[in-house]
């Protein structure tokens, strides 16, 4: 039983990643589709994207991240004192795929937490670890945001402009209690939400909206309302600008300037996005860690897979500023900022 107290400060002591080991070039869907490696890698930055083979689901990446983040944290499955998942693509319509992953790390009896925030989930996630753990109701909170988003693709050229751009993945960070005096730190988190523009990024059916059935009408799945549908442009638009905002609200929040920070992850749809937020808010290109070229937009395991691949690339070291922005389906948007 875990005591309550107030205001804990909480840290992120461990991070993971996982992806399938197969890759998928933008030459390899220019065999299934009409694209072509020059239109994908001059509009996006994507020079390839992993997918799973057909065995493999959600949890199973989760789970393999979620090692990964605990052996970094130096801690065992069985400390953890909640699991908060998030997921566009989870293994089956209900239950949570938090669940799945809790008994496949061998875990009953702790709490497991689904959210569907999409692109924004990681950071929605860090957030609700970082109450949870302030408030002393919660020591350690495994985060994880995992996706399968190959087998929801409309793999053909009708679908093109969504499918090319989005590959499976999972990362994972153990957040837990700062000790008092150390410098590795959470300072804070900001999120936001605009469902108005719901529809402009999402998955029409299946659901239990607009007609008698949860399940695709024939004329639904004729026009392949079920899979992912988007107006790229609008989301560009919205990501361009509310992201440098997420930026500047945690660096205001926490008394920091854009030259303070010493390395900015942010959420990765699209390279021409990243470089249109480093321009607005004046960053050095060195300041900017991006993986798209290698990993395309995973959705919910972007953030984590970005900060587990800054450490491998030494670009992420112990004491530096970490400002974090994702913006995606809802329209969600939100901002993460701590001391590593
Ligand atoms: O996390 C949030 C998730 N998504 C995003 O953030 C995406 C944000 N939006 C974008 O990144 C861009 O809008 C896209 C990369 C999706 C599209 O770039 P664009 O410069 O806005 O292109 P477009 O949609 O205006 O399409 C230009 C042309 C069209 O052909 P026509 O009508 O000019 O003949 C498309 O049909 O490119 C065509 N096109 C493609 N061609 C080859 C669309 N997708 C493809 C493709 N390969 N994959």
């Amino acid at each position: 039983m875990i005591q309550q107290t107030t205001l804990q400060r909480s840290t992120i002591l461990g991070v993971g990643s996982h992806v399938p080991a197969n890759v998928v070039t933008n030459h390899d869907l220019s065999r299934i589709m009409d694209t072509s490696d020059e239109w994908i890698v001059q509009r996006t930055g994507i020079r390839q994207r992993y997918w799973v083979d057909p065995g493999t689901s959600t949890s199973d990446l989760a789970l393999e991240a979620s090692r990964r983040a605990l052996s970094a944290a130096g801690i065992q499955a069985q400390e953890l004192d909640c699991i908060i998942l998030a997921t566009l693509s989870p293994d089956h319509e209900f239950p949570g795929t938090g669940c799945f992953l809790q008994a496949k790390l061998g875990v009953p009896g702790i709490p497991a937490l689904d959210i569907r925030q999409q692109c924004t989930g990681f950071v929605y996630g860090m957030s609700i670890a970082d109450q949870f753990i302030r408030t002393g109701m919660y020591r350690k909170v495994l985060v994880v945001g995992a996706e399968v988003h190959s087998k929801g693709l409309d793999r053909t050229t009708r679908g093109r402009d969504v499918s090319v751009l989005f590959g499976d993945g999972a990362g994972a960070v153990v957040m837990g209690r700062a000790e008092p005096g150390e410098e590795s730190l959470f300072c804070s988190s900001h999120l936001h939400a605009d469902g108005n523009y719901a529809r402009e990024l999402w998955i029409e059916s299946p659901g239990m909206a607009a007609h008698g059935d949860c399940h695709p009408t024939p004329e639904q799945t004729a026009r392949g309302a079920h899979y992912p549908a988007m107006n790229g442009k609008a989301v560009f638009m919205h990501a361009s600008k509310r992201m440098p905002e997420a930026v500047m609200e945690a660096l205001q929040a926490n008394g920091k300037t854009v030259a303070d920070v010493d390395l900015f992850v942010f959420h990765q749809a699209n390279l021409r996005i990243n470089e249109m937020v480093a321009k607005q808010l004046g960053i050095p290109e060195e300041k900017v860690f991006n993986t798209i070229d290698r990993f395309a937009n995973t959705t919910a395991a972007t953030l984590p897979i970005g900060l587990d691949e800054a450490i491998r690339a030494g670009k992420l070291k112990k004491g530096m500023l970490v400002a974090c922005a994702a913006f995606g389906s809802g329209f969600t948007w939100g901002s993460a900022l701590f001391r590593w």
